[in-house]
């Protein structure tokens, strides 16, 4: 069960990410990323990494486009993960979607991770980000992370630089109180989505 409790009247839902999942993972990954992770990467932490927290975003239901057909799977909209050692959570992957994105679920899937490594003992926040992926840094700023390095020529593609982006002190009644301010707003924000359209088989 994820440590971030989503009200009712938010039409999300985040759940561990299951062996089930990979293929429409896998799918979003694809998509998500210019040097996507292979499937057995997806296997190891899932399945084998005990370090490994993997979460999915899902919509609490579906609207058929032709009302008529049976009850949808819930489709994954994103997903994101993290490995902890021993209380520095280190977050390895985070994508929504593509026609999923600008609506606060990044910022929710987010909310979830930061949440789940508290409540597993994490003290601090780090990753790594493009330096150009100016949308991620962002969305991790909201979250108090700043800019902490540099690794140069890190991804291979194109030999552009990492930035290391970190919050210390999760932990704090004054972090506590800053990620309660964001979840108001985002549950204020979300509560107005509505059900999800589904246009193909289970996938939007
Ligand atoms: C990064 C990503 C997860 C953000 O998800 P999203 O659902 O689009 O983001 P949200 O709508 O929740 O926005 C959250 C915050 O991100 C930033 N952001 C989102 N879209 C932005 C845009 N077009 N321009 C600038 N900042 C933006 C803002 O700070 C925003 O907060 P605000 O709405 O209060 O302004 C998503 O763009 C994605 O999957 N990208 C591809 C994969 C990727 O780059 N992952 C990160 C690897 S480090």
């Amino acid at each position: 069960m994820p440590a971030l409790k989503i009200p009712e009247s938010v039409p999300f839902q985040i759940d561990p990410m299951r062996w089930e999942d990979i293929t429409e993972v896998m799918e979003i990954e694809r998509r998500a990323f210019s040097m996507p992770w292979p499937i057995r990467a997806y296997e190891q932490e899932i399945l084998r990494n005990p370090n490994a927290h993997y979460l999915v975003l899902r919509p609490r239901e579906v609207r058929a486009a032709v009302p008529a057909l049976p009850p949808q799977r819930l489709p994954i909209l994103g997903y994101g993960g993290f490995w902890l050692v021993p209380d520095e959570a280190h977050v390895s992957t985070i994508a929504i979607d593509a026609p999923w994105r600008g609506r606060g679920l990044g910022e929710l899937m987010f909310l979830a991770l930061v949440e789940e490594a508290i409540a597993l003992g994490a003290n601090l926040i780090t990753l790594e980000v493009r330096a150009s992926n100016f949308v991620a840094q962002n969305l991790y700023r909201k979250f108090g992370l700043e800019i902490t390095g540099r690794r140069p020529r890190y991804y291979r593609d194109n030999n552009e630089d990492a930035l290391l982006m970190t919050v210390e002190g999760v932990r704090s009644p004054a972090y506590r109180e800053r990620l309660e301010a964001l979840k108001a707003q985002l549950w204020a924000r979300l509560r107005s989505a509505g059900p999800i359209p589904i246009h193909r088989s289970g996938a939007n």
